[in-house]
């Protein structure tokens, strides 16, 4: 039989959101000062938080993207990365800074940094929105955590069920009926 899901509460809240992004923007910018950023923004899930994140930057930021195949509809990852969109600009010398929505297997991310790194950029972090830490297969980490959850699947905010529900302007998550 086809499951079905309800929506559970709000988990993380605008207002809360906003604060914390706010908050890595002031992180990041420190952390970079007097250099320059290339953000990548990891398609679909991480484009409203990018776009928040970015406008907390006060460092010399340019901004690209990438798509990767993600869940469809199912809750559970294949484990297997499919490359849909590259990159437009050259990372070689780039201070890169992958911006993600969630690490859930970390399968994603693992694949994502080994495939840039061999670009040469002149450094790479990870900054996600969202970390599983339970939920972790390969063994990646960010530098900079949103906020670390427990094991729910999370809509809103960018991330979706079968495409839905990213517009959301909070957190919450799906429940099995
Ligand atoms: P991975 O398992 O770390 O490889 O996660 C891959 C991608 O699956 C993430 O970048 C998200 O786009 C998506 N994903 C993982 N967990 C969730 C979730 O709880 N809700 C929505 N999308 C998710
Ligand atoms: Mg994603």
């Amino acid at each position: 039989m086809e499951k079905r899901y309800v929506f559970g509460d709000v988990m993380i809240g605008k207002e809360e959101l906003k604060k914390r992004v706010r908050e890595l923007g002031a992180e990041i910018s420190k952390d970079y000062k007097g250099e320059s950023i290339l953000a990548i923004c990891v398609l679909k899930g991480a484009v409203i938080f990018m776009s928040d994140l970015i406008r907390e930057l006060n460092i010399e930021t340019k901004i690209d993207f990438m798509a990767v195949s993600s869940y469809g509809a199912s809750t559970k990852s294949t484990g297997v990365v499919r490359i849909l969109k590259d990159l437009d600009s050259n990372i070689e010398g780039e201070n890169v800074i992958i911006v993600e929505d969630i690490i859930d297997s970390g399968l994603t991310l693992k694949y994502l940094k080994e495939y840039l790194m061999a670009r040469n950029p002149k450094s790479l972090k990870i900054c996600t929105l969202l970390d599983k830490p339970e939920r972790r297969v390969a063994e990646v980490n960010a530098d900079y955590i949103g906020f670390s959850i427990e094991n729910k699947f999370i809509v809103g905010y960018g991330l979706d069920f079968d495409q839905l529900y990213r517009n959301l302007p909070y957190i919450s998550y799906l429940e099995e009926e």
